[in-house]
C-alpha cells in the first residue's frame, strides 16, 4: 500500500486498545458468571472481535458466531431491510447475545440483523460497535457499548476497508479522496 493513501491517522493502534480494553472491562462486569454468545458481523468486525473477546474476562462463557450480511444497495436502503448471506451456526433462544459491528454509518445492517436476531427470542440482545459516524442527525440506534464517535470521513484499517483493502492496517486513518475519486 502507499503510505500517502492515509491522509491522517484518526486513532492510533494504543487509543484503538485502550478503549477496547475500557470496553471489555464492561461486558466483563455486566455478563460475569454467565454465558455470552458473541455474534461477529464479517468482515469489518472481525478484527474488533478478536481483540474485544481477549480481553473480557474468562468468567464470562463465551461462544462465537458469525453472520454475513448483504451490503444493501439502494432498494435495501429504502426498505431498511439487509439480508443474511451466512446465518449463525447456533440456536440464540433463551441466551445472552452480544452483536459486534465495526462501524455504525446509516445504521440500517444493524438494525435490520437486531430485528432478525430478537424475532429469535434471545434472553438479551446488545450491540458493541467500536465506530459510529456523527452525521449530524438523531442515530438510528444506540448501542450499548460504543468506542468512539467519529467524523463523518471515509476511515479505513482495523478491519475497516474501502474495496476490501487497507483492513490489517493496526490504526484507523482517514482514506484521501484521491484514492476514490
Ligand atoms: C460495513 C460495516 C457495517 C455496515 C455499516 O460493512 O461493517 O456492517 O457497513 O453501515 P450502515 O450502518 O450504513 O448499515 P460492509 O457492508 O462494508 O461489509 P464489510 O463488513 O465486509 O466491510
Amino acid at each position: 500500500m502507499n503510505p500517502a493513501d492515509i491522509k491522517s491517522v484518526l486513532y492510533t493502534t494504543a487509543q484503538i486498545e485502550e478503549r477496547v480494553g475500557e470496553l471489555a472491562a464492561r461486558i466483563s462486569v455486566d455478563y460475569r458468571g454467565e454465558k455470552l454468545i458473541v455474534v461477529g458481523v464479517l468482515k469489518g468486525a472481525s478484527i474488533f472481535m478478536a481483540d474485544l473477546i481477549r480481553k473480557i474476562d474468562p468468567e464470562v462463557d463465551i461462544v462465537l458466531d458469525f453472520v454475513v450480511v448483504s451490503s444493501y444497495g439502494s432498494a435495501a436502503a429504502s426498505s431498511g431491510v439487509v439480508s443474511i448471506k451466512k446465518d449463525l451456526d447456533c440456536d440464540i433462544a433463551g441466551c445472552n447475545v452480544l452483536i459486534v459491528e465495526d462501524i455504525l454509518d446509516t445504521g440500517l445492517t444493524l438494525k435490520s440483523l437486531m430485528e432478525n436476531l430478537r424475532a429469535r427470542g434471545p434472553k438479551s440482545l446488545e450491540v458493541a460497535v467500536l465506530l459510529r459516524k456523527d452525521l449530524g442527525n438523531e442515530p438510528v440506534l444506540k448501542p450499548k457499548y460504543l468506542g468512539m464517535e467519529t467524523p463523518n470521513e471515509f476511515l479505513v484499517g482495523y478491519g475497516l476497508d474501502y474495496d476490501e483493502r487497507y483492513r490489517s492496517l493496526p490504526y484507523i486513518g482517514i482514506l484521501d479522496e484521491r484514492v476514490y475519486q
